[in-house]
């Protein structure tokens, strides 16, 4: 990493947990949060307005070129625009979840998406969770989190929430692809959250960082 800003990776499947753990870390080490899921929805959610065909990689990769996709930060979480509209909880649709494995499978998408995480870090120090944080946009980062749960309390995540999201489906699909799959990145520790509260979780994540040589003044934040 270049710059003296540090990053904290955490991955994992879908409904693993991982954003209200990255949401809660980066809140009391007063960094910043960034989703990058909700990177990868908003373009899934440019085809549906769009009216594209999410598995025609070709006609994706036109519609990066006119439509903007603009990143920022407000209170200390990460936002994204589309062509200057906010999505909101329309990320969230099933019509979303249906889709977005296949846009982030296009290695155009992957390389704009990950050219604007690592922006993230010219801001301030940055918790980012998704799927290829520790092996893809931060592999230098020596405070790697993978945040796993079992399919069953995934599941019941998801529904808890309100939410329908066939996990299982894209956990395989963000598994297999060629490009950036979901992984356990070398040097990440491993956390399974299926018998955990959140508290437990962070405490955990603060460990590792800790354990890693995180600076002293980031830590007595805690
Ligand atoms: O974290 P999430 O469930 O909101 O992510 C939505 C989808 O985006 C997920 O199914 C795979 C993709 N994704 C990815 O490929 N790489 C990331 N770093 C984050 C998400």
């Amino acid at each position: 990493m270049s710059s003296e800003h540090i990053a904290v990776a955490i991955d994992g499947p879908a409904a693993s947990g991982k954003s209200t753990v990255a949401k809660t870390l980066a809140k009391r080490l007063g960094l910043i949060m960034v989703n990058t899921g909700a990177m990868y929805r908003a373009v899934a959610w440019a085809t549906i307005k769009q009216e594209i065909d999410p598995s025609d990689a070709a006609a994706v990769v036109k519609m990066l070129d006119e439509v903007e996709f603009s990143c920022g930060v407000e209170d200390g979480f990460s936002t994204i625009l589309v062509d200057g509209h906010y999505p909101g909880g329309e990320l969230r649709q099933d019509a979303v979840n249906q889709r977005v494995s296949k846009v982030a499978a296009i290695s155009e998408v992957r390389e704009l998406l990950v050219q604007k995480q690592r922006e993230y870090l010219d801001l301030g120090s940055v918790v980012m969770e998704g799927r290829d944080i520790g092996s893809v946009v931060f592999p230098n980062t020596p405070y790697k989190i993978y945040i796993d749960a079992s399919e069953e309390v995934r599941l019941a995540r998801r529904s808890a929430e309100g939410l329908t999201d066939a996990v299982a489906k894209r956990d395989a699909e963000d598994s297999k692809r060629k490009i950036s799959p979901l992984m356990v990145a070398d040097g990440a520790v491993k956390i399974d959250s299926s018998e955990m509260g959140i508290e437990e979780v962070v405490s955990a994540a603060i460990e590792v960082l800790r354990a890693n040589g995180a600076p002293a003044e980031l830590l007595e934040r805690v």
